[in-house]
């Protein structure tokens, strides 16, 4: 089976490091003890409203990695810009609420084809790779492989809290990935415990996770965290 990638989402870092106002801890040091571990690439959502990661942080992490970055983004005029100007390797884009503590669902492609695909249109024609972030629902899947997205994120919210019936609509939306021609991600929730199913699709190419890798480091640190996930992704 083709090689599973893992990308790592490094918000929380900053989280942390803002709820003091200073610089510690820093997520450009978390990015680098992160591939040191064996981690394949970094993930940072720069939100509109600034709450975590800020465009330094971007800036600061493009300019020090080699491995790609993932920049998870709302498609607002405004970070459509910022992007085109740090020229991530790839923009995965999301829905955002300001009012929300996580992307709580997966964008509207199929209600929001007119607004999204000249924002795809601008981002590939950048040489950015664009992934859009989607519940595993066949409609969206069609929508975006119409509006030119090379990349569909798997949103594994519902499945990793456990609801029925969520595991199967993920393998039927990764079989569809194949089909249209897309390449299959797949993020939100993951744990030690619960990607092994997700890792056993072989359609999926890339996993991205944060908020369990971040918090499992406070007990046993990065370096082993990324290690064990890693292990745990091995096909
Ligand atoms: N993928 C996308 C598109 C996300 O928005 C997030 C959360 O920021 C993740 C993956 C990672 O989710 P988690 O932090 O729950 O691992």
């Amino acid at each position: 089976m083709i090689p599973l990638r893992l990308g790592v989402n490094i918000d929380h870092i900053a989280t942390v490091r803002n709820a003091r106002g200073g610089d510690h801890p820093d997520p450009l040091r978390a990015a680098l003890a992160v591939l040191a571990a064996g981690a394949d690439g970094i993930t940072m959502h720069l939100r509109e409203d600034r709450r975590h990661i800020r465009d330094a942080d971007v800036f600061a992490v493009k300019a020090a990695i080699a491995a790609p970055l993932n920049l998870e983004m709302a498609a607002t005029a405004e970070l459509v810009r910022i992007a085109l100007e740090f020229r991530p390797h790839a923009c995965c884009l999301v829905p955002e609420k300001r009012t929300e503590v996580t992307t709580e669902g997966g964008l509207d492609v199929a209600g929001q084809r007119a607004a999204l695909a000249p924002v795809v249109a601008a981002l590939r024609e950048a040489g950015i790779r664009v992934s859009l972030f989607i519940d595993p629902d066949p409609a969206q899947l069609e929508a975006s492989a119409a509006i030119g997205a090379p990349v569909v994120e798997l949103h594994t919210g519902a499945y990793a809290n456990g609801l029925p019936g969520e595991l199967d609509r993920l393998r039927a939306a990764a079989r569809l990935t194949a089909t249209l021609g897309l390449e299959c991600h797949a993020g939100h929730g993951l744990t030690f415990d619960n990607a092994p199913p997700v890792v056993a699709m072989p359609e999926v190419r890339e996993l991205n996770i944060g908020h369990f890798l971040i918090g499992e480091a406070i007990f046993t640190g990065l370096d082993a965290t990324i290690r064990r996930m890693k292990a745990v992704m091995a096909r």
